[in-house]
């Protein structure tokens, strides 16, 4: 179930806080926006003045009492920055119940009171654990380019790893034009084909291989090879999301190259650079948005949530849910993509 919540910050200032010092942390990928989000909720406690500690490195840094003291200013001149000021990790060691009692030392020795987080499933994920565990509040913010947590129409990161995306294939189109090649542009996305099927859709794709869809995206392959490109076609973008269930690029450009050995195949993996950049204006406004929300929801005695945009509005999910079920593809998109191929 998704609570559908408005933003006034002013009306939960009037309550009775018992909070008084709170975390912020980043985990997991980075994310253009992560800056954005730990600026907006660093000032969005102070406002409601609550103290805030900084964990750098992600968990590692909270098992570690890595920790420091954010005021309104140290934020200042952060907000159009890629990565994270905070740095951020995947720490294998709080995912052991020894590693999240130390961690948990740490904290109470801090005198912190809740923390929210800014990352993915897997941070969420140790959140539950750890809150569950030991009574502590946890909130999370869903920052990661894949964009694929249940509940929320968006993560952070998502939008600006898009932009990337298109802009890079813009680039290829031309050298695929004018040399009358096929390129398969590899796209991050872990085990979702979102940044694969909107970049399609936005790049004019000609066909798009994504996890959700596989099979059914092999035949459109094999179809536009045989009859697309050898009868109408020149040039053919194919954006292939990366992992395991699709094979990746070079997989399928190795058995294209067998089976149509005279056609022009290049491979081009793009890699870490979708992380990377400075945070579109909408990763910056989604992300402030959801920094005032976090705060909101800790002061309002919530705990265990991920905050979500949903229809444009602020919701809260049960972090249970958020980690266990999927983001589902929009399969008309799909239809959309092969309508404007077919
Ligand atoms: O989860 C975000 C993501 O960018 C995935 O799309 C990708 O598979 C993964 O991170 C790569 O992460 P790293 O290089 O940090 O291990």
């Amino acid at each position: 179930m998704m609570m559908i919540v408005t933003q006034n910050t002013m009306a939960v200032e009037r309550k009775k806080r018992k909070l008084k010092r709170i975390a912020v942390l980043t985990s997991g990928g980075d994310a253009p926006g992560m800056n954005a989000a730990i600026r907006a909720v660093t000032r969005a406690a102070i406002a409601n003045k609550l103290k805030v500690v900084g964990i750098r490195h992600g968990y590692q840094g909270m098992i570690d009492g890595d920790f420091i003291s954010l005021k309104a200013f140290d934020v200042s001149g952060i907000l159009h920055l890629g990565g994270t000021v905070l740095k951020t990790a995947r720490c294998m060691e709080f995912m052991t119940s020894e590693g999240r009692e130390k961690a948990y030392q740490q904290l109470k020795k801090a005198e912190i009171d809740a923390v929210v987080v800014i990352g993915g499933d897997g941070s969420f994920t140790g959140a539950l654990v750890m809150s569950q565990e030991y009574n502590m509040p946890f909130v999370g913010i869903p920052a990661t380019i894949d964009n694929d947590m249940y509940g929320t129409d968006y993560t952070i990161g998502y939008e600006t790893a898009l932009n990337t995306v298109v802009d890079a294939v813009d680039k290829i189109r031309d050298t695929a034009r004018s040399h009358g090649r096929i390129f398969f542009v590899e796209v991050m996305g872990h085990e979702a084909g979102l940044i694969a099927l909107n970049s399609g859709i936005a790049c004019g794709a000609e066909v798009i291989v994504i996890p959700e869809s596989n099979e059914h995206q092999q035949d459109e392959l094999h179809k536009f090879l045989s009859k697309g490109y050898k009868n109408k076609e020149s040039s053919g973008i194919v954006i292939v999301a990366e992992g395991e269930e699709t094979g990746g690029a070079m997989k399928i450009a190795e058995e294209v190259r067998k089976e149509h050995p005279d056609l022009e195949v290049r491979v081009s993996i793009l890699g870490h650079i979708q992380r990377g950049g400075s945070p579109t204006a909408k990763d910056r406004i989604n992300a402030t948005r959801m920094g005032v929300a976090a705060i909101d929801a800790l002061l309002d005695d919530q705990k265990s949530v991920m905050i979500g945009i949903a229809n444009d509005h602020i919701v809260q999910v049960p972090f249970n849910k958020a980690v266990k079920l999927n983001h589902n593809i929009d399969t008309y998109l799909l239809e959309i993509q092969r309508l404007m191929n077919s």
